[in-house]
């Protein structure tokens, strides 16, 4: 799809990768860029709508696609990360959560949007999952089967929203220099690069985007004997 002139729809997009998106976005000549987040929007708002929304409010999911008619372009940022032992008798409930906002979210706002995509000629989807759908790192347990669900879901998606001419992206990467990575040791990709590359990628019609060296490694691993995953976690 062209991402020039589209309108486009970013959750999460207060800070982060979010934010990253906001700004490739506009600086992509995006007509329009929604920029949605659950409390007021903090980041840059220039040139932008900002909207509200809490990916795990199916109410205020769906009232925004009520309202956002002309969005031709959705990107699934939004996201959690929570760290600890499956073993721990708590890891039910963090499961609970990061499945909640990071496999069923972006299926939500795909279901929601899905007919305002349509109207508009197709456009295009982002989700943005993480090396970590292929992967176990230790603690990282309950993180990594929500990516995994939320790749896999996207995989399925994807036959969807073809027959309506919608190209959905899935975007893997090691660790974003965010938030979200703050305190974790290793290289770290710059978030505008990633959201350059990944509005470049889904422009070029790709499926994937193994954004780093890492994510690349770690998807060669998958056919490797033994399999990437099969050691990671020890
Ligand atoms: N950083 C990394 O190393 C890394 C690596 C691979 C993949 N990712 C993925 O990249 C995406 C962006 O993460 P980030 O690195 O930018 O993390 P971040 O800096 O922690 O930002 C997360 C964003 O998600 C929003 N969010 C969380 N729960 C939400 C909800 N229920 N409804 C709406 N918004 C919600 C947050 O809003 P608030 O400000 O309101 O909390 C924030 O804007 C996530 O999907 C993450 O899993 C990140």
């Amino acid at each position: 799809m062209n991402i020039g002139n589209c309108v486009a729809l970013v959750t999460g997009a207060n800070r982060g990768l979010g934010a990253a998106f906001v700004r490739s976005l506009r600086a992509a000549g995006a007509a329009r860029i929604y920029a949605a987040s659950r409390g007021p929007l903090a980041a840059d708002t220039q040139g932008v709508v900002p909207v509200r929304l809490d990916v795990n409010r199916p109410e205020q999911v769906q009232a925004l696609a009520a309202e956002l008619g002309d969005v031709n372009l959705l990107i699934n940022n939004a996201g959690v990360a929570e760290f600890g032992e499956l073993l721990a008798p708590e890891s039910t409930d963090a499961l609970r959560r990061q499945f909640e906002t990071n496999a069923l979210g972006p299926l939500r706002l795909v279901q929601a949007f899905a007919p305002v995509l349509k109207r508009n000629g197709g456009g295009g989807v982002i989700n943005v999952v993480s090396v970590l759908s292929w992967l176990t790192l230790p603690g990282s347990g309950a993180y990594s089967a929500s990516k995994a669900a939320s790749w896999a879901l996207g995989n399925a998606l994807r036959g969807e929203l073809k027959v309506q001419g919608t190209e959905l992206l899935a975007v893997h990467c090691a660790f974003v220099d965010t938030d979200m990575s703050r305190g974790m040791h290793g290289d770290k990709l710059d978030p505008d690069q990633l959201a350059r590359l990944s509005l470049q990628a889904l422009q070029a019609g790709h499926a994937e985007l193994l954004a780093d060296a890492t994510t690349r490694q770690v998807h060669a691993g998958l056919a490797g004997q033994p399999a990437v995953y099969l050691g990671a976690a020890a």
